[in-house]
């Protein structure tokens, strides 16, 4: 009997209409168009501006793109996960309210939380519990509103970041397409160099945690970057070793969009050409666990049933990995 695989078989993708340009960010802080890109990629970030709304509404907008254009019966959804680093709250998941919100009546869900690699974990997740036969429709989301934990007075860190929703669902194939193998790692030394201090057990919100601003994301840009070039790189390389392939065996790198000099630095260490690599990092920024997502509803035009894709994050905890994936269908 051959091995029951996880392919995916559909994506979809939210992001809101208002756009945060570089100019806009030079009237916030001391910053620049041109160093913003040559230092990033960015041009411009989507912000969800209203109050009232949280991750869980990009989500479920991304889910319903990807119901309607798949024409699936949320009813037949057995699961929902949702990768985030923003949930609407801390208790209570957002996968639930998620489900319930599109009709997924019969799925159970949960978030899971693992930085700027939470959709490439997610889709591990989602893999094996298809390959355990015990499931036949996997919804996995990423989505994150990160504009709600930004300081638009620090630059280090509001030049980067932008808010975003992708998903994807995931279903048995018999034909030996989806998830094909996977390499994840982590490494706790990450937390000092990039988190939010404060709101978890650690440091429970008090005032002095409100007026020392520790509720927001820091990062140390320079320590972040050097372990994010060498890990990603080195994971997708592993990926390549283990599995045979060469760079003329990739169609396509979709690598976390973090910054464009790590996808480059990435796509060197595979011998791959720039026009195999998916970016939109120009158009979004660092949407954290919406990135891979929003690269495949982007992409999900050019890409053809069987091909060779390496998935690659890197991510706070430190968390990251690759993972290499057969495409499944042609749009
Ligand atoms: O997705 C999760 C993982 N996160 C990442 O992968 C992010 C990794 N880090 C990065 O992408 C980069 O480190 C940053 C984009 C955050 C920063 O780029 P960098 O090339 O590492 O800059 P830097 O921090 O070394 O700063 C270089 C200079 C400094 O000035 P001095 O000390 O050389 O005079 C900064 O003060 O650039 C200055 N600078 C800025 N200038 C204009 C820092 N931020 C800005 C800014 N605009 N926004």
């Amino acid at each position: 009997m051959s091995k029951k695989t996880a392919a995916i078989t559909a994506v979809g993708k939210y992001v809101p209409d208002y756009a945060l340009t570089n100019k806009e960010l030079e009237s916030l802080v001391e910053t620049n168009d041109e160093w913003i890109f040559t230092r990033t990629g960015i041009r411009e970030r989507r912000i969800l501006k209203d109050a009232d709304k949280a991750t869980s509404y990009m989500a479920i907008k991304a889910a319903q793109n990807l119901i309607e254009k798949k024409g699936l019966d949320p009813k037949e959804i057995d699961m929902v996960i949702v990768g985030t680093a923003t949930p609407d709250m801390n208790v209570a998941a957002t996968a639930v309210h998620v489900a319930t919100e599109i009709g997924a009546v019969n799925a159970f869900g949960y978030d899971l939380q693992a930085a700027c690699s939470s959709f490439l974990y997610a889709m591990s997740t989602a893999a094996v519990y298809i390959e355990s036969g015990r499931y036949k429709k996997v919804l996995v989301i990423g989505a994150d509103k990160m504009s709600s934990i930004v300081d638009y007075t620090d630059r280090t860190t509001c030049i980067i970041f932008g808010d975003g929703a992708g998903a994807a669902l995931f279903e048995p194939n018999e034909e030996g397409l989806g998830v094909q193998d996977e390499y994840l790692r982590g490494d706790g030394v990450g937390r000092e160099f990039l988190r939010i201090e404060a709101g978890g057990s650690l440091n429970p919100t008090s005032q002095e945690t409100l007026d020392n601003k520790q509720h927001y994301i820091k990062q140390e840009g320079k320590t972040v970057f050097k372990y994010a070039v060498s890990n990603m790189a080195n994971a997708s390389e592993q990926i390549l070793k283990r599995n045979n392939l060469t760079n003329e065996d990739v169609d396509w790198l979709a690598p976390h969009q973090a910054n464009t000099r790590i996808i480059e630095a990435t796509a060197r260490r595979m011998s791959l050409d720039m026009d195999k690599v998916m970016v939109n990092i120009q158009n979004y920024g660092n949407t954290t666990s919406a990135t891979l997502p929003l690269l495949l509803a982007d992409y999900e035009d050019k890409l053809k049933k069987g091909d060779n894709i390496v998935f690659a994050a890197f991510g706070g905890g430190f968390t990251w990995g690759a993972l290499y994936l057969k495409w499944a269908y042609n749009s």
